[in-house]
C-alpha cells in the first residue's frame, strides 16, 4: 500500500522541550489514528533524542526526521551534526536543501549534494527541497521548470549514477515548495503543483522516487494536493505547530 506522506517541518520551534514533547504527543495520537498516512515530524535538532525514545509503538507508520545535516560524519566541524548520529537515536529522514537553509545559511546545490550523499552513506532518507522565488514564477512556467531541472540536476548530480554506492536501490523524495508560497498563505494552485511534480518525477528518472507539494498547506486545502495521483504527500510548516489543525490535516488528506 502507498501511503500518503504527510511531513511536518517544524522549523525554529517550539522553543522548549515541554512544548516540544506536547506537540509531539498530540501529532502521535493523530497518526495512530491515520494508519493510511505514512506521518513524518522533523523538529529542532536537539528535541529528536527524547521525542525519539516517546514514539509510541503502535505507530508504525511515524517517523522522524532531521532538518539539516551535515557532510562529514565526525571532526573538527563546530556546530554541526551528522547522519550516523542522527542514525543512532531512531532518525530515519533528513530535509536537505529547504530554502530557508539555502537563503538565510547560503547553501548552495553543490553543498545539497554533498548532503544527499552523505545521508544516503547515513542510512537516512532524503527529502531533498526544491523550489522556484517570485521573480522566477513570474517568468511563467518555463522558467520555473529550468529553475528546478538545475536544482535536481547539481543537487542530485552523480546520486543515482551506476556505481554510485551511497543510493543504492533506495528512493528520493522531493519535495517542491515554491518559495513565494512557504509561510505566505499563497499556496501554490494544485493542478499547477501538480503539474510539476510529475516534472520533477521525469527529471528524476526513479520509478520510486515521492514527490511532496509544500507551500501553505492546511488542512483546508491538502486534500486538493493530496488526490492528485502526481503528488505523494504534502510538507507542512506553519499548520503542523497547531496540534488540533495538523491532526485535522492528517485526517483530511485521507478524506474520500
Ligand atoms: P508553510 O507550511 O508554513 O508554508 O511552510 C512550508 C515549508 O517550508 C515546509 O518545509
Amino acid at each position: 500500500m502507498t501511503r500518503t506522506i504527510i511531513a511536518a517541518n517544524w522549523k525554529e520551534h517550539p522553543v522548549t522541550m515541554k512544548d516540544a514533547r506536547r506537540l509531539f504527543d498530540a501529532t502521535m495520537r493523530a497518526a495512530v489514528a491515520s494508519p493510511q498516512a505514512e506521518v513524518l515530524v522533523c523538529p529542532p535538532a536537539i528535541f529528536l533524542e527524547e521525542l525519539a525514545a516517546r514514539m509510541p509503538r503502535g505507530a508504525r507508520n511515524a517517523s522522524l526526521g532531521a532538518q539539516d545535516v551535515f557532510w562529514e560524519e565526525e571532526g573538527a566541524f563546530t556546530g554541526s551534526v551528522g547522519p550516523r548520529m542522527l542514525k543512532a537515536i531512531g532518525v530515519r529522514y533528513v530535509i536537505i536543501g529547504h530554502s530557508e537553509r539555502r537563503r538565510v545559511f547560503g547553501e548552495t546545490d553543490a553543498i545539497v549534494n554533498k548532503k544527499v550523499r552523505a545521508a544516503y552513506a547515513g542510512g537516512l532518507m532524503p527529502i531533498v527541497c526544491v523550489g522556484e522565488p517570485p521573480e522566477v514564477r513570474r517568468k511563467g512556467v518555463a522558467a520555473a521548470r529550468r529553475h528546478i531541472a538545475q536544482q535536481l540536476a547539481r543537487g542530485l548530480k552523480d546520486v543515482f549514477s551506476r556505481g554510485s554506492h551511497e543510493s543504492g536501490a533506495r528512493g528520493i523524495i522531493v519535495a517542491y515548495e515554491p518559495l513565494w508560497a512557504i509561510g505566505s498563505g499563497k499556496n501554490d494552485s494544485p493542478v499547477d503543483a501538480a503539474a510539476m511534480a510529475a516534472f520533477i518525477t521525469s527529471s528524476i528518472k526513479r520509478p520510486s522516487a515521492k514527490v511532496l507539494y509544500g507551500g501553505s498547506v492546511d488542512s483546508a486545502n491538502v486534500r486538493e494536493y493530496v488526490q492528485l495521483k502526481e503528488i505523494d504527500g504534502a510538507l507542512v510548516g506553519g499548520a503542523s505547530l497547531v496540534a488540533k489543525e495538523f491532526a485535522a490535516l492528517i485526517r483530511r488528506s485521507l478524506a474520500k
